[in-house]
């Protein structure tokens, strides 16, 4: 007899804006947290989560908005590039600096640094470097978040430096980022077709349609989830 067992390998549970909370391979990773700062968020303004490790994507508020309340209450480590490990290391928050092309296996998964096109400071107006998407894999599982970042080329390179992608976290919102018809081509450049959306409605010039949208990509054999907030996905 043989059993087939469908196991989830990572879980992610969207908060509000980019804010994912990633669990795998037994670490919590909180990526871009702005929780607090989040209205659409309030139902989850007194959650108390203590991640092992916070992925920042670039220095913007709406990325970092909660970077120093959650290092209080846990030991966390940050994983960004060099200026923001080094901006928050100053502040006494240990971290892990990386830069656009580097990959580090930690003892949860390997996670690659990549390009994003976009801006970045920090809210305090420190520079912060050059904004980056991760790619988080290991041996079972493959997904890519991509920061805010406007469509690019680059993203071509990605099934060419990873492991196949079971799904991608892209921003969708347009105005501040690639809008949904930009993510329907970057879906073609990543080659992957579950995607899964964010950097939408949390504020008037991020609104989007939904059912538009999504009936987009789905016109073109697409997946695109735009998920509520607090909902978790099974990947
Ligand atoms: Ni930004
Ligand atoms: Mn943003």
């Amino acid at each position: 007899m043989i059993f087939i067992f469908t196991t989830k390998k990572m879980e992610l549970q969207y908060l509000g804006q980019s804010t994912f909370l990633v669990q795998w391979n037994g670490a919590k990773l909180l990526i871009d947290p702005m929780i607090k700062g989040n209205p659409l968020a309030s139902k989850f303004h007194n959650l108390n989560i203590k991640p092992d490790y916070l992925l920042l994507s670039h220095g913007h508020q709406d990325h970092v908005a909660d970077v120093e309340q959650i290092a209080l209450n846990s030991d966390v480590t940050i994983i960004s590039n060099y200026e923001i490990v080094s901006y928050y290391g100053s502040k006494g928050i240990k971290g892990h600096p990386m830069n656009h092309g580097g990959k580090w296996k930690f003892n949860f998964g390997t996670i690659k640094m990549v390009n994003a096109v976009h801006s970045s400071v920090l809210p305090d107006g420190t520079y912060a470097g050059n904004p980056v998407g991760f790619v988080l894999y290991d041996q079972s599982t493959s997904i890519y978040f991509a920061g805010d970042t406007a469509l690019t080329l680059d993203m071509k390179l990605i099934p060419l430096m990873c492991p196949k992608l079971d799904a991608a976290i892209l921003p969708i919102g347009d105005n501040f980022t690639m809008g949904y018809e930009d993510a329907i081509i970057a879906s073609d450049f990543i080659e992957c077709n579950k995607i899964i959306g964010c950097h939408f409605d949390t504020f008037e010039l991020i609104k989007i349609d939904h059912s538009k949208v999504k009936e987009a990509f789905h016109s073109k054999d697409k997946t695109l989830i735009l998920p509520e907030i607090g909902e978790i996905i099974e990947i």
